[in-house]
């Protein structure tokens, strides 16, 4: 029998790679996702990975009719709940969206889950929760949560609450809340990667796009920071990396008979600068990037990294790839991208 696991937002940047991996490991993955905020060309490059159709199911998971149709019709193992908008600076400019999309697509998941009776349940969470961590740079899962930054921000704390208080009410359900760090990179076969919409925010999309010409210069948002090259240091995660540690939580959450939630950081460990990734991308690629210092962006976390010693202890996963394959497969997508 078919081992269904529901995938919302399946056919974005970590749902897709996150289908490779389920059906690498013999779950079959159910994609929920209405494209307002993914592109198609993703199905193409899942096809051509997989050597298969995926079964693709368009629609808003904000509809409760359109869970129904899903939920009776597979009878999921688990959900995996990516379907978010994910965007910070826009999400500060329309709030409402971003809590309306955000809280009611939980919302509205787990309340489908809970009347069908679907106790596990894999949720998108972020290392913004931490905010700007006090002191210590390396944040466990116990490291104090901080106010985040943002509305987008907010809409993965207050959903983390929200689970929370579900999850006191239910004691049945299996939950896990993995907190990415930086996801970047691109699956190996370039296929499948990272399509931002307008003027990319995130920093590795920017530089794939200077390089290949579609942006005309990167700037470095602040080399003024208490950091060794002054620039602000995060944990960057390859996303096929990031792809399978949700494959180990879904495997991780059958195991188990009783209830569960678990927050779980997902990250290398180790931090790097913004120069560094620079330096990373023009090593590994040759190509020559045109870039500047420019003054910080508001709201930037200085430092930040993951402890991620939980996620090898409970779930047996840890990053293997490192920024060098990041970049390189960021690259390659970027190349496809413009062929
Ligand atoms: N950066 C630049 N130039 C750019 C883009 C980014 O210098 O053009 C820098 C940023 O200032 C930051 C670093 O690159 O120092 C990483 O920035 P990203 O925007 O790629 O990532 P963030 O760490 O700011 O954001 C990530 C996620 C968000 C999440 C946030 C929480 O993308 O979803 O972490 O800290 F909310």
């Amino acid at each position: 029998m078919a081992k269904y696991i529901v995938v919302t937002g399946g056919a974005g940047y970590i749902g897709s790679h996150t289908v490779v991996s389920l059906v690498e490991n013999g779950y079959t993955p159910v994609i929920l996702d209405d494209f307002r905020n993914a592109n198609r060309v993703v199905i193409d490059g899942l096809k051509a990975i997989l050597q298969a159709e995926p079964i693709i199911h368009e629609g808003d998971i904000c509809d409760p009719n359109f869970l129904d149709s899903i939920f009776e019709k597979y009878e999921p193992l688990s959900v995996i709940h990516f379907a978010a908008y994910k965007a910070v600076g826009e999400s500060v400019a329309e709030p409402l969206n971003y809590y309306q999309n955000n809280i009611s697509g939980l919302v509205n998941v787990l309340q489908k889950m809970l009347e069908f009776n679907i106790s596990n349940f894999v949720f998108s969470s972020s290392c913004t929760v931490y905010g700007e961590p006090k002191g210590q740079k390396e944040v466990t899962e116990e490291t104090e949560k901080n106010l985040p930054n943002s509305p987008y921000g907010y809409t993965k704390w207050i959903g983390e609450q929200i689970i929370q208080d579900v999850y006191n009410a239910n004691k049945h359900l299996k939950v896990i809340n993995l907190r990415y760090f930086n996801p970047v990179g691109a699956h190996k076969s370039a296929l499948i990667g990272e399509f931002p919409i307008g003027r990319p925010n995130n920093l590795l999309p920017f530089v794939t796009q200077t390089a290949i010409g579609k942006q005309e210069i990167l700037t470095v948002f602040g080399n003024d920071y208490p950091t060794p090259d002054g620039t602000c240091i995060r944990d960057y995660i390859h996303v096929s990396d990031l792809a399978n540690a949700h494959v180990k939580a879904v495997d991780f959450l059958m195991e188990k008979k009783s209830g569960l939630l678990e927050n779980i950081n997902i990250g290398t460990g180790k931090g790097t600068s913004v120069k560094e990734i620079i330096q990373a991308f023009v090593k590994e690629t040759g190509v020559v990037l045109n870039w500047q210092n420019g003054p910080r962006r508001e709201g930037d976390v200085v430092e930040i990294y993951a402890n991620a010693s939980k996620a090898e202890k409970l779930l047996g996963w840890k990053s293997e790839l490192t920024i060098v394959d990041a970049v390189r497969d960021a690259w390659n997508w970027e190349q496809y991208l413009s062929k």
